[in-house]
């Protein structure tokens, strides 16, 4: 099992949870009442199950595909470790991956 941990956009809610090899993240999230709502499930044409990754895990992961860059640029409060929840496979080589929610699309102006 790989330790995922969810961390609320301003820090204050930490969430560790379960999940298996092969799970992608955005399900894990969902499941476990994350505000992400992967509106297009997958698609990689919403972006509104964008996260922001923990440095030490973001270094760890496969790189984002250019698909993927080119939707988070379309996402509020983007970060160097911004990644696309539905976008991310577990694989038991991870372990533990902590992200955390990104505070803008749901805080400030939102787009
Ligand atoms: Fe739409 Fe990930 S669910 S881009």
């Amino acid at each position: 099992m790989i330790r995922v941990r969810f961390i609320s956009a301003d820090g204050a809610q930490v969430r560790d949870v379960l999940a298996r090899p092969g799970e992608r993240l955005l399900d894990v999230a969902q499941a476990d009442g994350q505000p992400l709502e992967g509106t297009c499930e997958g698609q990689m044409a919403c972006s509104t199950c964008h996260v922001i990754v923990e440095a030490a895990d973001f270094a760890r992961l496969a790189r984002a595909s250019e698909e993927e860059e080119d939707m988070l640029d379309l996402a509020a409060g983007v970060t160097r470790h911004s990644r696309l929840a539905c976008q991310i496979w577990l694989d038991e080589a991870m372990e533990s991956l902590a992200v955390r929610m990104p505070g803008a699309v749901h805080n400030m102006q939102g787009r």
